[in-house]
C-alpha cells in the first residue's frame, strides 16, 4: 500500500449539509478534504461520512489521524519536512 501524502499539518473545519461525503485518505485528491478518485491504484480507500443533520466537522489534512476522517491532533507529531502539500495542478 502506498503511503498517504501529508497535505497539511492542520485540520480543516468545514460546515457540511446532510448527505454523503467521502474524505480523501490518500492525500492525492485535488478536491481536499474530499475524494476525487485519485486514490485509484494506491490501495488506500476514502472514508465515508454520512450526515443526517448539518454539522461542523474538523477534517484531517495530514492523513495520519487515529480517528479519521476527523482531526485528532496527530498532525502535531509531523515535522514541516514531512509535508507534501497539495497535489500540483495536472
Ligand atoms: S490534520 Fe489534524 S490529525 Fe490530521
Amino acid at each position: 500500500m502506498t503511503k498517504p501524502r501529508v497535505v497539511d499539518r492542520r485540520g480543516m473545519s468545514i460546515d457540511l449539509e446532510p448527505g454523503s461525503y467521502h474524505w480523501c485518505a490518500c492525500g492525492r485528491s485535488r478536491n481536499q478534504p474530499f475524494c476525487d478518485g485519485s486514490h485509484e491504484g494506491t490501495g488506500i480507500e476514502p472514508v465515508a461520512i454520512e450526515l443526517t443533520e448539518p454539522k461542523r466537522i474538523k477534517l484531517c489534512l495530514c492523513k495520519r489521524s487515529g480517528h479519521a476522517p476527523r482531526c485528532d491532533g496527530s498532525h502535531n507529531q509531523i515535522g514541516a519536512e514531512e509535508v507534501d502539500g497539495p497535489m500540483p495542478d495536472a
